[in-house]
């Protein structure tokens, strides 16, 4: 009997989704239209790259410039778009997107289990939830917010609201990466209420959570989002500005810091028009082209 090599590919990474996931794989099991299958297909030829190209790039394509508003779609697209069968495989795709590392997951499992548990600083009594972070934990690049607010306290996930999605944005448009493939983590793991600053000794408290993500995701590139955790990772004062518009260094890591997306959003709405672009953002993106390029310079993360 002829094997169909391409086949055998496709079943075997079928094989291994249906091991990581017994209900998505019962999903597999009953589609009798065979479209989860197609989708699979077309999916994992997106995905795999051919087997002579060269190790790809961090950088992904062109990156476009954040700060420019998309524009709007024409009403042909919209429709065109709206077409288009949204087959239940995209639920795989943040999945995918994050390959699973077990060993560093290992690594960081009795941390996170502790992180749940923690009692260490008065913040465990109003909580909702320990925001640990999520992403890739291979990534080249990895950002390091300061604490979680109301949405990212209700969600258990980092930057997912307003500010998050201006993050996202940033990653996504401006550096052409996916969300998943970059890690995000925050200084303080739980939100202080009213989302006031975190305290002094609520930041030495979460120290070591945030310490042992970084050294076993052992990211390229670390991004400090804001004074917060600029002065954390660069174990500056209080009263000293997060230096800015240049590399620095934590424990060997290149450093970059940015501005916290919540400020760039302040700063947009002290502008009449609500689409003009503010110094901040433009010293963001000069930031994200700098750490693109430092991206491209250092290469991808060896296997
Ligand atoms: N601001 C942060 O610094 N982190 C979050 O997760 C959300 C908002």
């Amino acid at each position: 009997m002829a094997i169909d090599l391409g086949k055998m590919e496709l079943l075997i990474a079928l094989r291994a989704r249906l091991e990581m996931d017994k209900s998505l794989g019962a999903a597999f099991l009953s589609d009798p239209s065979g479209a989860l299958l197609k989708a699979a297909a077309s999916f994992t030829a997106r995905q795999t790259p051919a087997k002579s190209a060269p190790a790809p790039s961090p950088i992904r394509s062109q990156p476009t410039n954040f700060l420019q508003t998309d524009p709007a779609p024409s009403p042909s697209a919209i429709q065109e778009a709206a077409s288009q069968p949204r087959p239940i495989f995209t639920r795989l795709v943040p999945k995918i997107d994050a390959p699973e590392r077990p060993e560093k997951e290992a690594a960081l499992s009795a941390m996170r289990q502790a992180a749940k548990e923690c009692r260490n600083c008065g913040l465990c009594d109003t909580r909702h939830s320990v925001v640990w972070g999520e992403g890739d934990l291979d990534a080249d690049v990895m950002f390091v917010g300061e604490a979680p607010g109301r949405d990212e306290d209700l969600a258990g996930r980092p930057f997912v609201g307003r500010s998050g999605k201006l993050l996202t944005g940033i990653i996504e448009k401006g550096m052409s990466l996916s969300r998943g493939r970059v890690y995000i983590a925050n200084t303080i793991k739980c939100r202080p209420p009213g989302n006031r600053d975190p305290l002094a000794g609520e930041i030495r408290a979460c120290f070591p959570y945030i310490e042992k993500q970084i050294e076993v995701i052992s990211p390229r590139i670390l991004v400090a989002v804001g004074t917060v955790a600029a002065r954390l990772l660069l174990e500056l004062p209080a009263n000293v500005a997060a230096p800015r518009r240049r590399w620095l260094e934590y424990r060997g890591i290149p450093l970059r810091v940015v501005y916290h997306p919540s400020y760039l959003l302040r700063e947009r709405a002290k502008l009449a028009d609500p689409d003009a672009r503010t110094d901040a953002d433009r010293e963001t993106w000069n930031d994200i082209k700098e750490i693109m390029a430092k991206l491209e310079e250092l290469g991808p993360k060896e296997e």
